[in-house]
């Protein structure tokens, strides 16, 4: 994969840390997701695909189940975060599947491939709605296929929360800037509603295959949703008190109590409504 296409200039990624063991907490409602989105690719893919990518690959877990169900096709995972690269990097299977350290807004392959998939990180992408473009025209084999899968826009309770939580008097010089940021959780997140993804796709030529899904998580133990997110959206938040434990602690427990009353415990458990869009694009 060559480094970085010659003559684009993109914004810089948002510079979020990641821990893939946090992430992890919540495997199995994280991935459903990424099989609902994968199953939709033979509905528009016309043929299987010989070589994969997964931008923004995580721990690379899903990244292999590609290398599963396509056995003839080359996968490559594709992450920024060094931590979840080295996650991933023992599932390689020399000449079947690899993963690369590298920003999405670098990606470039060196002959355009089969099936682009991602599965929640564009949002982090603030520059991936013209990327979507290029890489459509350019990155992509025609019959090939881009899917991916992000949060839905608007204001989920949780956004809200931490928000809220940020523009307070005891964190507004800190977070104001985060609150305000262009992360997934921040007011000027950079994900699209699932029929401008259509219509940008489909005046490219593809045949497009674009839904939205709510999932009701039903999440076990104390302040569930408050782990949920500081395995991703909260992330931008903590990055920026990381360093001073004392503040990352009253942060936390001031969003643990807006979480709870936003998402009240339950004797089964507390429900996260989490609304998602999903797109698969053919190109023709
Ligand atoms: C929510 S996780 C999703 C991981 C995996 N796709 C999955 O479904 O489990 C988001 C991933 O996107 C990666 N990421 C965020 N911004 C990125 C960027 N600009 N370039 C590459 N990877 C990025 C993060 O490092 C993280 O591993």
């Amino acid at each position: 994969m060559a480094a970085w296409r010659a003559g684009v200039t993109y914004a810089a990624p948002v510079a979020t840390t990641w821990d893939p063991e946090q992430y992890l907490r919540f495997e199995a409602e994280r991935a459903r997701p990424f099989h609902d989105l994968v199953a939709q690719v033979g509905q528009v893919a016309h043929r299987s695909p010989g070589t994969v990518v997964d931008l923004g690959c995580g721990p690379g877990q899903l990244t292999a189940t590609l290398a599963d169900r396509w056995p003839a096709a080359r996968v490559t995972g594709v992450d920024s975060s060094a931590a979840m690269i080295a996650e991933a990097v023992p599932r390689t299977r020399p000449g079947r599947l690899d993963f690369v350290h590298q920003a999405i807004e670098d990606w470039w392959p060196a002959a355009p491939v089969d099936l682009v998939v991602s599965n929640a990180a564009l949002q982090w992408v603030p520059s991936h709605v013209d990327l979507l473009g290029t890489w459509v025209r350019e990155a992509i084999t025609p019959g090939g296929t881009i899917a991916f899968q992000v949060p839905s826009p608007g204001g989920s309770a949780a956004a809200i929360a931490f928000r809220t939580v940020a523009a307070s008097p005891r964190w507004a010089d800190r977070l104001a800037a985060v609150a305000l940021g262009s992360g997934p959780r921040g007011s000027r997140t950079p994900v699209r509603t699932p029929d401008e993804y259509l219509d940008l796709l489909a005046r490219l030529g593809c045949a497009v295959n674009a839904w939205e899904t709510t999932y009701l998580h039903v999440l076990p133990g104390e302040d569930p949703v408050l782990e949920w997110f500081s395995g991703t959206g909260l992330r931008p938040y903590l990055d920026a008190l990381a360093g001073d434990a004392e503040a990352v602690r009253a942060f936390r427990t001031g969003v643990a109590e807006a979480l709870r009353e936003a998402y009240p415990r339950e004797p089964y458990g507390t429900v996260l409504p989490f609304r998602r869009t999903f797109v698969v694009a053919g190109r023709r």
